[in-house]
């Protein structure tokens, strides 16, 4: 799951995660290994030095998400699907509560199929109906200044449809008079249109928009699957671990973000459990060494001097989905923490270190300062207000000079960088298993707790 408000670099990291290291796995699964059989592992065939995954899930959000993954030369900008659609013979499932835009599903399967990779998706998953990008939209522009930066695809008024027990579904795609039905049905397209006319918006006809979702369904209807079944069917003969595809980041979550500079769905960890009733043991935060934020709401630690520029610019910060530059900012350990309380998060992913490299010094958000002037107590929820008015309290850190891009363990990174992660690790009690120091796959460092 993403521990700050996206973009933290988590398609590169569950890429990543698809070849897990068996001494990662030892040290960090030990307790649930011991949780479900003791003296056994559940989890760990040690023949091997990996343990290679096979199956992987998307369980929540839509096409607000782009989730890069870059293999050599190849840069794939992942929106639908899961990351493990690049990866050959991977089983890639999209989950029920997954809003599904049907244009960029179709290219993504193309893309999976060119890959070798299968795709599954659940026949329960809400689509995303063109009315509703134009409803996002309309309800952007009618707040003017107070907007809330959406992605405009559509997330809010699609989940708006699910939660009101109506959604048109892929497993409706399979005839243009299913579709139909659902569309009229307690005069639900009709309602929808009203709301898109009030806002300025020229919705299609319902003639239309049956004959976009039957012809963009043809392409996957033939992937739909009981995305819950093969799960557990799986899980019953195999130990090799599922991964989850969180999307967004806990700091967006529809209950712990600060509305209404949020997403629409629910981006913790606990979603896996909504979707599937089992909770994540190992549950990687991504953290970004410093923090990014696309579209408006409070963000204590941005900068917007040159010092932020300098790591938009370094860092490549611009929206992977809309291409909108990203306010960015120090590393904020009060949001972390609170998004690694509130998303059920185990262990941390720690993105980007390359990017401070040669700063003159590192900021490190602790702690948050209060217009009373009092400091923000420990645990508390980090609600609209508090972010708006919070002033970060910061360490100082040395950093370093000398290129860490090409750096494949920990003893290759300089002493000043040990000191950070260390830092970083003992701020919020939960070890660092990742580091990544450039963007392609294999920039990475195990650090095998
Ligand atoms: P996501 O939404 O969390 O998957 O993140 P995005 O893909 O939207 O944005 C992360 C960006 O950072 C992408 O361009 C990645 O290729 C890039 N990236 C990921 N990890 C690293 C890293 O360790 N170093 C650098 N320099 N870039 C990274
Ligand atoms: P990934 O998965 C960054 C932000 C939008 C906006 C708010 C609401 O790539 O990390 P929405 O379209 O969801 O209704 O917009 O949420 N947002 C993201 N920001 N990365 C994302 O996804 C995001 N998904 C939504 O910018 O502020
Ligand atoms: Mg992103």
């Amino acid at each position: 799951m993403g521990g700050q408000w996206g973009d933290e670099g988590k398609g590169k990291i569950v890429d990543k995660y698809v070849e897990m290291p068996n001494r990662v796995q030892m040290k960090t699964l030990i307790r649930s290994v011991l949780y479900h059989a003791p003296g056994t592992s559940r989890f760990v065939d040690t023949s091997k030095n990996f343990t290679q995954v096979e199956m992987m899930y998307r369980h929540h959000g839509g096409d607000n998400a782009g989730h890069t993954v870059q293999v050599e030369k190849n840069t794939y900008k992942l929106h639908c699907l899961p990351s493990g659609i690049v990866r050959r013979g991977m089983k890639c499932c999209v989950g029920p509560y997954v809003v599904c835009n049907l244009e960029l599903m179709g290219e993504e399967l193309a893309l999976a199929d060119s890959c070798g990779s299968e795709v599954f998706l659940d026949p329960r998953a809400p689509v995303i109906l063109p009315i509703h990008r134009l409803i996002d939209r309309g309800r952007e522009q009618a707040k003017g200044k107070d907007a809330i930066g959406t992605t405009q695809r559509g997330i809010g008024p699609a989940y708006e449809d699910l939660i009101s027990r109506r959604s048109l579904t892929l497993g409706d795609l399979v005839s243009p008079d299913r579709i139909r039905t659902c569309l009229l049905n307690g005069h639900y397209y009709e309602e929808r249109a009203v709301i898109a006319r009030f806002l300025d918006q020229n919705p299609p006809s319902v003639d239309d928009t049956v004959d976009y979702c039957f012809t963009r369904g043809k392409l996957l209807v033939p992937h739909l699957a009981d995305t819950r079944r093969m799960l557990y069917t799986y899980a019953s003969h195999s130990n090799i671990p599922v991964l989850f595809e969180g999307a967004h980041g806990v700091m967006l979550d529809l209950l712990h973000g600060a509305p209404p500079y949020i997403t629409s769905s629910l981006c913790s960890a606990g979603s896996v459990a909504t979707s599937y009733g089992v909770m994540p043991q190992h549950v990687v935060t991504v953290v970004k060494a410093y923090t990014t934020r696309v579209g408006a709401g409070p963000f204590p630690t941005e900068l917007t001097d040159a010092l932020g520029d300098h790591l938009r610019e370094k860092g490549h910060e611009f929206g992977t989905t809309t291409g909108r530059p990203r306010r960015c900012g120090w590393l904020d350990l009060v949001a972390v923490a609170y998004a690694m309380r509130m998303g059920g998060g185990t262990h941390i992913a720690l993105t980007k270190l390359d990017v401070l490299t040669g700063l003159d010094e590192i900021k490190i958000c602790t702690g948050y300062r209060m217009p009373s002037g009092e400091i923000l107590p420990p645990f508390a929820t980090l609600t609209r207000e508090i972010l708006e008015t919070a002033t970060p309290i910061y360490k100082s850190f040395r950093s370093w000079h000398r290129d860490i891009s090409n750096c494949h363990s920990l003893n290759e990174l300089p002493r000043t960088v040990w000191t950070l992660l260390d830092f970083i690790q003992e701020h919020l009690l939960h070890p660092i298993t990742l580091i990544g120091v450039g963007p392609e796959r294999n920039q990475v460092i195990w650090v095998g707790h």
